[in-house]
């Protein structure tokens, strides 16, 4: 099965090298401009689908409000802000993205979000907040996120050096299917197409693992199917404690 596995997946890659020599030689940029209204346009049907989920989970943020003051999220790979509405009143955030053509998306959810406090947006990747200082949020956020970043590991360094001993990662984020299923089979097979289609989206990837090796002091987290496309319906949802 690996076997046939693997030589489809050769396959699909070589019907993207195309695609590939497009990315290296700069023809792709445009899709950064493109990929913002894409990314907004499906959050409102993924948060229909994950609406329960993504409330349950963020009910759990109300443990880490500071002793004194309001509580301090950095939304790590916000996009277009897709979980503003979720969190408490009068919250403080932060957002970061790689991708500054965001930003109009962004703005429009930050409007329609008014109870909550917006500090910044920067223009950065997960792997170097420098921007940020050390033990300085409550909070990290990050939902389909880590499927696209290049270190996942180091993002996750980043994100504890920023939270506050006791601050949390709170994480969303599709994952690699057990290895006995057609869903393993096919997020294999078809991750070529799927990399150009999602801005460097991965569905291949045991996110868990890295999550579980970061060292951080307590974790709760949870393997759940996600009422999606199959491809993405492997899911994690959790947080770690620093
Ligand atoms: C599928 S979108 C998800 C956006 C948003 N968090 C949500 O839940 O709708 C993936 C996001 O990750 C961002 N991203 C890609 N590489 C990144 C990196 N290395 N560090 C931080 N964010 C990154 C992309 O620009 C994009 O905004
Ligand atoms: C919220 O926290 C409780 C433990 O206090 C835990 O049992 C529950 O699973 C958490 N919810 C999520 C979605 O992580």
């Amino acid at each position: 099965m690996t076997l046939i596995m693997n030589a489809c997946a050769f396959l699909c890659k070589v019907l993207t090298l195309p695609l590939h020599v497009a990315e290296l030689i700069g023809l792709l940029s445009f899709y950064k401009r493109v990929f913002p209204l894409i990314v907004y346009k499906v959050t409102s049907s993924y948060n229909g689908k994950m609406n329960e989920k993504k409330r349950e989970l963020f009910r759990n943020l109300s443990k880490f409000y500071p002793t004194k003051g309001s509580l301090r999220i950095l939304e790590v790979g916000c996009g277009s802000g897709a979980n503003f509405e979720h969190y408490p009143t009068g919250c403080r955030i932060t957002c970061i993205d790689p991708n500054p053509h965001f930003q109009n998306y962004l703005e429009k959810s930050m409007a329609k979000n008014d109870h909550l406090v917006y500090d910044n947006f920067i223009v950065a990747s997960g792997e170097n907040l420098q921007a940020v200082e050390e033990n300085s949020v409550d909070v990290v956020v990050c939902t389909l996120v880590l499927c696209s970043v290049k270190d996942t590991p180091r993002v996750l360094q980043e994100a504890k050096r920023v939270l506050r001993p006791g601050g949390a990662f709170f994480f969303l984020e599709h994952v690699v299917s057990d290895p006995s299923t057609w869903t393993y089979f096919f997020q294999h097979v078809l991750q070529p197409f799927w990399y150009y289609f999602g801005d460097g989206c991965q569905t291949t990837r045991a996110t868990w693992k890295h999550i579980e090796a970061a060292g951080f002091s307590d974790l709760e987290l949870r393997h759940i199917q996600a009422p999606l496309f199959f491809m993405i319906k492997p899911h994690i949802a959790g947080y770690a404690i620093k």
